[in-house]
């Protein structure tokens, strides 16, 4: 039996981790703790569980073996080394931590520590995307030439457990990045997934476009990003991400390739097109994505425990994670080295 703890109690963890852990029969959810302290202590009381008043507290507890952390940005790196170095495995959310140094440090504790450090990379997990790298992989739109990822949305002031316009996302100092931070890092490891390759140079512009605070004011970090990615085998392609896209959610990839072309995302009803050079088509229905108002399993959970239980490497990883994470940063820096 694996007890769980989870740090953060907001959003993500009521959402996906804590139902997802919940109906785990080989996990317990033994220890909650938040900074919002009537948070955690309600979902203590509802699992029977242990309410801590610090995250030491619980990473002392040696009844704990897993936490997932669940917080604002700025504190992945602080909370994840900690629990690392307490001999507990980690799941922690996306992004990885604010600045890549901390990303580093994170991936250098759990070399050191021996404990499994996992990262809510969920669009690699989603059946649609996994079958997009199979089938692109065997060549069914043959060499990839040049792709477009997007990810768009009214934004997170809905979203959060402490929803309105002075919510932390919009806050510089614990999320650093607006939209490149919350929904551009899903896509750039989306990318390096179904593909397989590298990026190996990155332009990105972030922007504030729309978005405004509770006086009226643009919010502090962007609420758009673009950015070209070149990959190592030469395709070339284009990442769009932002908070202000006020119609419906888009989620979607379009891959052109030598033979044909791959669209994932794009249809409501057909998960995944293949349009063929010769004029013929492929249509695939197998699922639809997690979006702000319709949450279905990640299976972000069970990879994390399944990966311990089977003592094998995870697709996502934090190795996979720091590469992207690379990525992102080099591209809003502008210099870029490459995997
Ligand atoms: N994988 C995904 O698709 C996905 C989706 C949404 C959010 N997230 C990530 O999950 C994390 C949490 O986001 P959310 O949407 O749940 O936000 P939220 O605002 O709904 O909840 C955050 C919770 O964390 C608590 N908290 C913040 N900082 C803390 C700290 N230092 N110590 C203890 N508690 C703290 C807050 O009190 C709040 O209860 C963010 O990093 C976000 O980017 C990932």
């Amino acid at each position: 039996m694996y007890r769980a703890g989870i740090i953060g109690c907001g959003k993500i963890a009521q959402l996906r981790h804590i139902p997802e852990y919940a109906v785990r029969t080989d996990v317990q959810l033994a220890g909650f703790y938040d900074k919002n302290t009537v948070r955690a202590k309600e979902l203590a009381e509802r699992y029977g569980a242990q309410n801590y008043s610090s995250y030491e507290e619980m990473l002392n507890d040696p009844e704990i073996d897993v936490v997932s952390v669940c917080t604002a940005n700025h504190s992945h790196a602080e909370i994840a080394i900690a629990a690392l170095h307490a001999g507990k495995h980690v799941l922690c959310e996306k992004p990885m931590a604010v600045t890549l140094k901390e990303c580093e440090r994170m991936e250098e504790e759990a070399q050191k520590s021996g404990k499994y450090l996992m990262i809510g990379h969920n669009q690699r997990l989603l059946r649609t995307h996994q079958e997009a790298k199979r089938l692109l992989a065997s060549g069914e739109i043959g060499k990839l030439i040049f792709f477009q990822t997007n990810f768009t949305h009214a934004g997170p002031e809905t979203w959060s457990i402490d929803a309105g316009k002075n919510v932390w996302f919009f806050d510089k100092s614990k999320a650093a990045f607006g939209a490149m931070a919350d929904l551009g890092i899903h896509k750039t490891d989306l990318i390096r997934y179904l593909t397989g390759d590298e990026i190996v140079s990155a332009h990105a512009v972030l922007a504030t476009l729309d978005k405004k605070d509770s006086e009226g004011m643009k919010i502090p970090v962007d609420d758009y990003a673009a950015c070209i990615y070149r990959l190592k085998n030469g395709a070339a392609g284009t990442m769009t991400v932002g908070w202000s896209n006020y119609g419906q959610e888009d989620n979607s990839t379009i891959l052109y390739g030598e033979k044909g072309v791959m669209k994932i995302y794009c249809d409501r009803k057909y998960s995944l097109l293949i349009e063929k050079r010769d004029g013929s088509s492929v249509r695939y229905e197998l699922d639809q994505i997690q979006t702000n108002d319709g949450q279905s399993k990640s299976g972000v959970i069970d990879e994390f425990i399944d990966c311990i239980r089977e003592k094998r490497e995870s697709v996502i990883g934090s190795k996979e994670a720091l590469k992207s994470m690379r990525a992102v940063f080099s591209g809003i820096e502008g210099t870029y080295a490459g995997n």
